[in-house]
């Protein structure tokens, strides 16, 4: 059986780095029926074109999205990430954002294994604000933080369901609930309401700011966490940052019902000042592929391409060498 993949390699190293992960895949011997699109910064500058809605229906016909990284220094800020990234995380209801943080235990360091799960459709992303007197000395701005009981629950359910498959079943909630204390109570009521269902996951609760030092100084106490939208894009910069740096740093957008095709992408940008030098990295695209078998029920493969990824021996060289290295060992 063939999956049907939307390829959107995008911008800068985005396309160099896809195109490792698609070579390893196959060396899977897992097969993939491709269908590629050109979109991005560079595509909008172009021709205007950020993300048509025929586009996004031809992709409601797909199994999974497989993308590089959007963003040209040309393009004005925000413009690709709210018409095109968040555009498909809405629009697809993408709301689960996962990323793993894996550091295999060595001789200088512990070595920690969690994920993180960020709400990926709410919070601080939904555009909630505006300008009153823009431009003039007593201007206005304000964004706001939409927090749905429907929202907010259903990401973490899944964020107890997965800490229920792991060994250590534990999870914790990181929010701020001490200032923001409107979102932080509908954040934590609901937390204690769920954990009512799955009385095997050990629960717990750190503010973010408690949990950035955690991260850097004892991250092996964590299995799963679960955060809202903004506070999980933050905290998982500094996870990538402990896990290996952002070369490593993996991310899959999820929609676990199924309804459309989850998207699965390297948690770094178009990093302009690489693009075309071979010095990219490709091991966090690959990974984010093995994310994406995982989702296709690939397991025995994905298991297989990142027992490579985390072999220190395919971690030397270009692109494209660690990308044959890789599928080579796989
Ligand atoms: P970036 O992640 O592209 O680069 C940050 C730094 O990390 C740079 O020094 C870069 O060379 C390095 N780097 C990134 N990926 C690497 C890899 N695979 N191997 C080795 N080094 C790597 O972030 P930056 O510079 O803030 O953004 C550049 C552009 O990418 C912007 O237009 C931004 O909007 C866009 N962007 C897109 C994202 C996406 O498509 N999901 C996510 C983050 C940024
Ligand atoms: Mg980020």
């Amino acid at each position: 059986m063939s999956h049907k993949v939307g390829v959107i390699g995008g911008d800068g190293i985005g396309p160099e780095v896809i195109k490792e992960g698609l070579k390893v895949i196959e060396a899977a011997g897992v097969n993939l029926e491709i269908h590629d699109y050109d979109l991005g910064g560079e595509r909008y500058l172009r021709d205007g074109v950020v993300l048509p809605d025929s586009v996004l229906d031809e992709w409601r016909a797909l199994d999974v999205l497989y993308l590089g990284a959007v963003g040209t220094p040309d393009v004005p800020p925000g413009l690709i990430e709210r018409g095109l990234l968040l555009k498909m995380r809405f629009d697809l209801d993408l709301y689960i954002n996962l990323r793993p943080f894996v550091v295999a235990k060595s001789e200088n360091n512990e070595g920690h294994d969690f994920m993180v799960i960020r709400e990926n459709t709410e919070g601080a992303y939904a555009g909630e604000g505006g300008f009153l007197r823009k431009g003039t000395p007593h201007e206005v701005a304000t964004q706001g933080s939409v927090n749905t009981r429907h929202g907010v629950e259903r990401c973490i359910r899944y964020a107890f369901e997965l800490a229920n498959s792991r060994e250590k079943k534990h999870l914790t909630l990181v929010h701020k609930t001490n200032v923001l204390t409107f979102a932080g109570d509908l954040w934590g009521r609901t937390f204690q309401a769920v954990a009512e269902e799955y009385p095997s996951v050990e629960t717990s609760y750190n503010h973010v700011d408690a949990a950035c030092i955690y991260f850097v100084e004892n991250p092996q106490r964590y299995d799963v966490i679960v955060t809202d939208n903004l506070f999980g894009d933050i905290l998982t910069d500094l996870g990538g940052a402990i896990s290996g740096g952002i070369g490593l740093a993996s991310s899959a957008n999820l929609n676990p019902e199924r309804t459309s095709p989850s998207m699965f992408e390297p948690v770094h940008g178009s990093a302009p000042d690489i693009v075309g030098t071979g010095k990219a990295n490709p091991t966090a695209a690959i990974l984010s592929g093995a994310l994406m078998l995982d989702f296709l029920m690939e397991d025995e493969a994905a298991r297989r391409i990142e027992r490579a990824c985390a072999d220190p021996k395919t971690q030397n060289g270009s692109t494209s060498e660690i990308g044959d290295a890789i599928a080579a060992q796989v």
